[in-house]
């Protein structure tokens, strides 16, 4: 295994730190600034301003500006799509120098950042380009001698609150449908990661943006999150992570009664049938748990494994798992980074420790990894019982439970008891299971013999308590816009 380096291939030695408000770059109000670490070596980055309550009403007040009387609201559909091109084309322009820069500020593999990452993050940006000019309402044939249509307008200024396991390509699912349909956009990235978030905002000014569309204002959930969520002046609330984050925010949206889409935590069951491709099964299981060191909202989470071919599979998993690469997140062929921060890293220590106090078994990893950065061996447990805080709660991290199951009714109801509903996934040769289990199974996604197969067109949200509301694909379109019927007597 490789040991845990200094990163390497910083091109960029300056950073974006300030605040982006109205089309100028500018210090938080108070004067306060807050570090951004590297996880890979927990040394402070760069100091970033840290925007409070009343940074944030200076955005919304941009932003409402920018709305209500700016250009923006002129701009022609079509020419909304073509600078959202143009910041697809600087993204991919800069797309090493933006992968480092990821890297860097969240501790993901650079492979990752370069290969997964960013390029999702383009091909949203252009997907949601195309929908701009094509965002129409409807003619109406109601009764009497009336004209009736529908209009679909922008719902005006949307906030928007991110978390830090994707960040830029969360940016992407939050600004592509937002702009597209002509909003204008208050964005809070999560404090463990504003560096790219900074960058993106400085070219999508290149990108030829007007001032006060969109704003960007690092800070903390408690202060700069919060503000935003009870802002009168925000129209539209979109926010991904936690869901006891999500109670405080719907509480706090409740006066203004914004509109608000949530995309929370999941428990994600990925089930292998006994008559699975092995092999496939293995390797996508792998994917589906440890991809980005465990901090996936879709993780497969709970692994179900037929119990005539559980020791097997666990096996060949095990294996995977312990030559897994870990280190510095610059080498390129390092497979896991570090966690995002030492909250997440002990957060995912506690349920390590519960795994094996409430008696499952550690096959592997459960240990820091190295002594400097929040690294943490790929772990697996076997032996998990449904009720199980491993098995219930989301670890977000690399650990994975493995559970036993006998046939296909006992695993649809157990792959249901749980109060997520993010996503699911069956490895079988059975057409019958495979339908079966995509039709019952009660979660926003299914794959079928694949796994975190991601498309800016395929919608991606939560059931029960995964989530309100869905990202990406046309049905995105419907979160930032409000729908106009107008009736025009004829005589
Ligand atoms: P979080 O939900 O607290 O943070 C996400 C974003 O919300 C950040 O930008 C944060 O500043 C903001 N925020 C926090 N409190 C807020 C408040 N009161 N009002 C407005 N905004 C607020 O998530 P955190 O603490 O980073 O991670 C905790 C756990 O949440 C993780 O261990 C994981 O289980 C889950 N999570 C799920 C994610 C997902 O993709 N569904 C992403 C990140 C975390
Ligand atoms: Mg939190």
């Amino acid at each position: 295994m490789a040991t845990v380096t200094e990163p390497r291939r910083q091109t960029r030695k300056a950073f974006q730190t300030k605040l982006l408000i109205n089309g100028q770059w500018r210090d938080s109000v108070s004067g306060k600034t807050f570090a951004t670490i590297n996880p890979a070596t927990e040394e402070p980055i760069a100091e970033v301003a840290e925007g409070d309550a009343t940074d944030i009403d200076l955005a919304v007040k941009a932003a409402r500006r920018a709305f209500d009387t700016g250009p923006w609201r002129k701009t022609d559909a079509r020419d909304r799509g073509r600078m959202m091109n143009r910041l697809a084309d600087l993204i991919e322009q800069h797309i090493d120098e933006l992968a480092e820069l990821e890297t860097l500020d969240n501790g993901k593999p650079i492979q990752e950042s370069r290969n997964a990452d960013l390029p999702l993050v383009i091909d949203c940006f252009r997907y949601y380009a195309g929908w701009a000019d094509k965002i129409h309402g409807q003619t109406i044939p109601i009764r009497g001698n009336y004209f009736c249509y529908t209009r679909r307008e922008p719902v005006g200024v949307a906030g928007q609150i991110i978390p830090w396991n994707f960040p830029m390509l969360m940016i992407a699912w939050k600004w592509g449908p937002a702009l597209a349909a002509g909003c204008t956009v208050v964005l809070k990235p999560a404090e463990q990661t504003p560096l790219s978030a900074l960058r993106l905002g400085e070219l999508a000014l290149e990108a030829g943006y007007p001032e006060g569309v969109i704003n960007i204002v690092p800070g903390f959930g408690e202060t700069a999150g919060a503000a935003l969520v009870a802002h009168p002046g925000v129209d539209k609330l979109a926010f991904t992570g936690e869901g006891r984050t999500a109670q405080i925010i719907m509480r706090g949206a409740a006066d203004s009664l914004k509109r608000i889409t949530f995309e929370l935590g999941g428990k994600s069951p990925n089930i292998v049938f006994a008559d699975a491709d092995l092999e496939a099964a293995v390797n996508g299981s792998l994917l589906g748990l440890y991809l980005n060191q465990g901090q996936c909202c879709c993780a497969g989470s709970r692994l179900f494994v037929q119990d005539t071919v559980h020791d097997r599979f666990v096996d060949q998993l095990a294996a995977k798992v312990k030559a897994r690469k870990l280190g510095d997140p610059f080498d390129a062929s390092t497979q896991q980074g570090p966690q995002v921060d030492q909250a997440q890293f002990d957060k995912i220590m506690s349920y390590i420790a519960k795994g094996r106090d409430q008696g499952a078994k550690c096959v592997t990893g459960g240990e820091r990894f190295g002594n400097k950065g929040y690294f943490i061996s790929p772990t697996i447990f076997t032996d998990v019982k449904d009720d199980m805080a491993i098995a219930r709660d989301e670890i977000f991290g690399p650990v994975l439970s493995v559970i036993k199951f006998r046939e296909i009714e006992e695993v649809i109801e157990r792959a249901n008891t749980t109060d997520y509903g993010l996503a699911a996934a069956v490895w079988t040769r059975d057409i019958g299971k495979a339908h079966a289990i995509a039709s019952r199974v009660r979660a926003g996604t299914v794959w079928v013999n694949c796994y975190d197969v991601f498309d800016a067109a395929a919608p991606f949200g939560g059931f029960k308590r995964s989530g309100i509301g869905r990202e990406l694909g046309e049905k995105a379109l419907d979160n930032y816009t409000e729908l106009k019927t107008v009736t025009i007597a004829l005589d």
